[in-house]
């Protein structure tokens, strides 16, 4: 999960990270009241998941809580990169006198943590790395030892910090990697970081990845989520503890283990080519013990999708059998009765088929058809979408 700018600014100042003052504000007005409070000059930031907010003129400076209303009248609403603006940060302004780069990351491909710093900061990280990829510092950071303060010092030497600078910097790369390690971040990113004027290390803009695997050591993590902007068919499924991603096709696909259902997906978007060229709707792995009330949960979010013509549920019977995933859906049915509208295909292989494929054709129900294998189901699947 990212995060926006300000919850990652607010996590670096809970872990001592040196941020400035930054208040959040929905609308002009607020800004402007924000920019009182604050006193002095300010930066009116929009609130997107994206980067070069600053190149699309998404990052103002107000020199009197006028500006900063007129600021954000401007910035919100605003499209940066595809992104609408709903929110601004009105934060303290900075006398900046360096801008540099500092972060660490999940670096999967080496099964390590990867620290990224520079002395260069400003540009696009990705536009160092390109055009000056001697001024960005790689550095491994072993996992179970982290960055210690010599460790800092190492990595900002790399990044070709003079010496006189070392010392400042190295203990607020500690901090950002206290932060990446105790929430456990996949990402801390910080550009830029800055040196002030009088002299201090601040971090100006800050990006934060969370690894939605460890939420459940992070009870306050589930507040950071922008329900806003969540696809509401991929809340209900979360709700429900679904594995559901929202596709753009007409077939919604049910499986059990998620190696069964990507397959799936590609069968049924292979055979939708022959049918109009359908595809499929979602992603939804409903897991190993695929009982009747997670059947009908899943079943419950697919038809939901206004786009969905057909549904293709393809279960491999195996600690589950097929005659438990048989009775399953006859009973979804019955529990979502005139909600489910659809057509179904279902192919069912593995453990005691025969006793579930018995199921579901004596419950014949009007809206199920059975289907033999992965390829014939998701070729009905498609043609069903394509004829509704
Ligand atoms: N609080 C601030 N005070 C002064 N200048 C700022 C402040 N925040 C950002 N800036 C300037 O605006 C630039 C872009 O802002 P930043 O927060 O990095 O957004 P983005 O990376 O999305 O463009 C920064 O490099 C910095 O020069
Ligand atoms: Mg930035």
């Amino acid at each position: 999960m990212d995060l926006f700018e300000y919850q990652a600014r607010d996590l670096f100042e809970q872990h001592g990270v040196p941020v400035l003052a930054g208040i959040v504000a929905d609308t002009p007005e607020q800004a402007r009241a924000a920019a009182e409070q604050l006193g002095g000059v300010t930066v009116v930031k929009a609130q997107v998941k994206v980067g070069g907010r600053g190149k699309a003129g998404g990052v103002k400076v107000a020199r009197t809580p006028e500006d900063a209303e007129a600021a954000a009248r401007a910035i919100l609403g605003m499209d940066i990169k595809g992104h609408t603006v709903h929110r601004v940060m009105v934060a303290a302004g900075a006398d900046i006198k360096e801008e540099y780069y500092f972060s660490v990351l999940l670096d999967r491909a080496n099964r390590s943590y990867l620290s990224l710093a520079s002395f260069e900061g400003g540009m696009e990280i990705e536009e160092l790395a390109v055009t000056r990829p001697e001024a960005l510092a790689r550095i491994e950071v072993d996992p179970g030892e982290g960055v210690t303060l010599e460790k800092a010092r190492a990595i900002a030497v790399a990044a070709k910090f003079p010496a006189e600078l070392v010392d400042k910097v190295a203990p607020v790369f500690v901090q950002l990697y206290e932060v990446y390690a105790a929430e456990d971040a996949t990402l801390v990113e910080v550009n830029p970081l800055v040196l002030t004027g009088g002299g201090d290390i601040v971090a100006l803009d800050g990006k934060v990845s969370l690894d939605e695997n460890a939420d459940f050591r992070h009870p306050a993590h589930a507040e950071l989520e922008d329900k806003a902007s969540a696809d509401p068919l991929e809340a209900k499924a979360k709700a429900s503890h679904l594995n559901y991603v929202k596709l753009d096709g007409e077939v919604g696909v049910i499986g059990n283990g998620a190696g069964l259902v990507m397959s799936t997906l590609d069968v049924v978007a292979y055979a939708g080519e022959a049918h109009g060229g359908v595809k499929p709707a979602n992603f939804l792995d409903i897991g190993g013990g695929a009982s009747a009330s997670v059947m009908a949960a899943g079943l419950d979010v697919i038809l939901g999708d206004p786009q969905v013509k057909s549904v293709f549920v393809n279960v491999f019977g195996g600690i589950t059998a097929c005659d438990a995933v048989a009775n399953g859906i006859v009973q979804a049915l019955e529990i979502l009765g005139d909600s489910a509208s659809k057509p179904l295909v279902v192919r069912l292989d593995g453990n005691n088929v025969e006793e579930g494929r018995r199921i579901l054709a004596e419950a014949n129900h009007p809206l199920v058809t059975l289907a033999l294998t992965m390829d014939d189901g998701a070729d009905k699947a498609a043609e069903l979408a394509a004829a509704n």
